[in-house]
């Protein structure tokens, strides 16, 4: 990624390449490891990974699972899946929404969900979806964004927006940022010993410039905001968000830590 142009909006790849390409080697994928360090998928397991996008976590997941287990990816967005499928991320990739599930009960061993779950209208009913997919003694793995004051990158990015446009869209991705609500929701679903770990994965980007450009590029939430955003701000942004994060550019480029929630439960 690169706005060597001035002109970031004109990348020759589509929003979900990005993704791909870049905000999952810089954020996503560090996070599935972590997840996955946290859930211990098996081998021979049958693992449905719900919002899977262009497939961080399936992938992943993939490897552990072995040649004996299965893995399903499924979204609501056809532009990731077709990534997904074209990484071969999973053994099956599905359109679907994490409300209403399009599996049968007890299809899986082990239900994932990584950044996903804030985006859910009700997330109460996401999570009951995956409680009833689980077959009995199966587990659940979740992982969210902490909360944005918290994340270097997004506050500097929301602060520094948020003098030019109005960065509510930022929001959604921090929607379920509050340990507390998180917890006491799994629980709600009927899942048991429910275990909160709380982390932080280091985000990796070669600049603060190449993250704001790549996050303007492939983020849903942040596109909405920066489309409103003239051309001389976006630079002042970009800008900005540099000096906020100076103190974590290096000789290995920009490492910034993305304080992350992880919730690991049962289905009993
Ligand atoms: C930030 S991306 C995370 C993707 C992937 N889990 C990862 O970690 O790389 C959020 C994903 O949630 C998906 N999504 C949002 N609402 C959804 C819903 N109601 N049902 C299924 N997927 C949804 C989006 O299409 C997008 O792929």
């Amino acid at each position: 990624v690169s706005d060597q142009s001035g002109l970031w909006n004109e990348l020759a790849q589509g929003p979900d390449e990005v993704f791909a390409s870049f905000l999952v080697p810089a954020l996503f994928g560090p996070m599935a490891d972590a997840l996955l360090r946290i859930v211990l998928p098996r081998p021979g397991e049958r693992v449905l990974d719900v919002a899977a996008g262009t497939g961080a976590v399936s992938s992943r997941a993939r490897e552990r699972v072995g040649s004996g287990g299965r893995i399903v990816g499924v979204d609501l967005s056809t532009g990731m899946l077709g990534i997904a499928g074209r990484l071969r991320s999973a053994d099956a990739l599905c359109g679907g929404d994490m409300g209403a599930l399009p599996f049968r009960r007890a299809a899986f061993d082990l239900v994932l969900c990584q950044q996903g779950l804030p985006f859910a209208p009700q997330p109460e009913r996401a999570l009951a979806e995956m409680h009833g997919v689980l077959r009995s003694g199966g587990r659940l793995g979740v992982a969210v964004f902490g909360p944005l004051e918290e994340c270097p990158t997004y506050a500097a990015i929301a602060e520094a927006l948020g003098r030019f446009a109005d960065t509510t869209a930022m929001l959604p991705p921090f929607a379920l940022s509050d340990a507390d609500r998180l917890v006491a929701l799994v629980r709600g679903a009927g899942f048991a010993d429910v275990r909160l770990v709380r982390e932080a994965v280091d985000l990796r980007a070669p600049s603060a410039r190449d993250f704001v450009v790549g996050l303007a590029a492939g983020g849903s939430s942040m596109r909405r905001v920066m489309a409103a955003v003239p051309e001389d701000q976006r630079r002042r942004v970009v800008e900005s968000v540099e000096a906020a994060l100076a103190r974590f550019q290096g000789g290995a480029g920009l490492i910034v830590p993305q304080p992350c929630l992880f919730v690991a439960a049962d289905a009993p």
